[in-house]
């Protein structure tokens, strides 16, 4: 699928099935190499990021097995006894930063490692430096030589007490998988408390690890000598939830998303829709999220997690630009993730940027347009202005849906929805 049709003046009515994390499927891929036993993870998204770190463990010598467990979902079975390499190449890479993820464990269980920088991306610089902080204070020696980080060590990883400068959620998972088989124990201060990191933190005790504190800003790792094999139930998209949440705003519908407690994994983001106007009742398995009367503007700033999720905050625009009044959105966490509001403007909108703050002052109706998507998330607010627009919308390079949406077209063709996918 390159690009999409969009018909306008869409309401979003029906059920929805919400698939697994992809933010959680990753590092959870990643982790099974700690193990000589394997690992086998349900409830996986048909994803590209996740057939790219497929590639990346095969290219390790992982045996991988995929199967399905229904249109939304497989099952994947990753053998893990035989690995003979220890690079991961810059073209894996460069196609998906999280492939960083692998550094960790490799160091952890082989001694030694040679993984590509990743570079920038779209949405901002993106280092990897405190990644790498981390393992040189577990004793790790990190170099860089010819764009890849080389990193060994001489007699296996120790524990240490270790605190983050700032929140990174793929550096806390690298640390914390890589502390779970050094010796003795690793404290993790200013850790990541996304839920995706509590995920994977209970599949690794699962496996044998000693961890806790997940969820807190500390994650104490007792270090052990091996891990077993287990099975992983990967936990619902809170951002594919949430996104879906706002195509129920935007579009004023109602939906019924299945297969979490989407509550306590979008605290501050529901605390925010509600505050906006969206209404949320429990359902059995899930959550209604509907939308009857008028809609407020809104004051709204990412944080890490417990706060309001920057995964979410280009969605959230597409809505404001509807809403009546003046709403501002400011950006905390990427330097670069406002690509999307040019897009809108040429629907209609209007957005004006100051340094990191947006903002939005509602329009009555968008228009239909030829637009871009830049990044994942930007694409799906694309899709959500077209969805509420006047008229057609063609959304182009919407490969990066599919890097993160689940079988978008076929979920919201299941509530009404008509969308034409363009393939050249
Ligand atoms: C994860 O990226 C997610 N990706 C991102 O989701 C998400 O936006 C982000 O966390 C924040 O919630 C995955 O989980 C695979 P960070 P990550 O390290 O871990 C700076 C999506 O749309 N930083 O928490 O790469 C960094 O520049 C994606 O699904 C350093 O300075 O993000 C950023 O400003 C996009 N040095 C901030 O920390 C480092 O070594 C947070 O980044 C690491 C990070």
């Amino acid at each position: 699928m390159v690009k999409i049709k969009v018909y306008g003046n869409q309401k979003v009515e029906g059920v929805i099935p919400i698939s697994g994390a992809k933010n959680a499927a990753l590092p959870l891929m990643a982790a099974s190499i700690l193990s000589n036993n394997g690992l086998k993870l349900k409830n996986v998204p048909p994803l590209l990021d996740v057939d790219n770190m497929l590639c990346l463990l095969e290219n390790l010598g992982v045996i991988c097995q995929v199967d399905q467990e229904n249109t939304f979902a497989n099952s994947i079975s990753l053998k893990t006894d035989a690995i003979y390499n220890f690079l991961a190449p810059y073209d894996m890479v460069k196609k998906m930063r999280a492939s960083i993820l692998v550094l960790g464990s490799l160091l952890a269980r082989y001694g030694r490692c040679k993984v590509s920088l990743p570079g920038g991306c779209a949405i901002g610089v993106r280092p990897i430096d405190l990644h790498l902080k981390g393992m040189e204070a577990l004793g790790a020696k990190v170099e860089l030589r010819d764009g890849y980080i080389c990193a060994s060590t001489d007699k296996g990883l120790r524990g240490v007490e270790y605190k983050f400068p700032i929140v990174t959620v793929t550096g806390t998972e690298n640390i914390m998988m890589a502390a779970t088989l050094a010796e003795g124990t690793t404290v993790l201060k200013n850790s990541a408390q996304e839920p995706e990191v509590v995920d994977l933190a209970n599949c690794l005790n699962k496996m044998g690890a000693k961890i806790s504190g997940q969820g807190t800003k500390v994650i104490s790792i007792k270090g052990v000598s091996d891990l077993h094999w287990t099975e992983h139930n990967v936990l619902p998209d809170r951002i594919e939830a949430g996104s879906y949440m706002i195509a129920a705003g935007i579009t004023k519908g109602c939906i019924d998303l299945q297969g979490g407690n989407f509550r306590e994994l979008l605290p501050a983001f529901i605390e925010k829709m509600k505050q906006v106007g969206l209404t949320f009742c429990d359902i059995d398995g899930g959550i209604r999220v509907q939308t009857t009367g008028a809609l407020e503007p809104a004051c709204i700033n990412t944080a890490p997690h417990p706060g309001f999720p920057t995964d979410l905050q280009a969605q959230t625009m597409a809505m404001l630009c509807i809403v009546n009044g003046e709403s501002y959105i400011t950006e905390n966490i990427w330097e670069n993730r406002f690509m999307h509001a040019a897009e809108l403007a040429r629907m209609g909108a209007d957005i004006t940027l100051t340094g990191h703050t947006a903002r939005i002052r509602g329009v009555p109706l968008l228009h239909g347009a030829p637009v871009m998507s830049t990044d994942l998330r930007a694409s799906f607010s694309l899709l959500l202005a077209a969805l509420a627009a006047k008229g057609e919308s063609i959304v182009d390079r919407v490969y990066h849906l599919e890097r993160g949406y689940c079988c978008i077209v076929e979920k919201l063709a299941r509530c009404g929805v008509v969308i034409d996918k363009i393939k050249h």
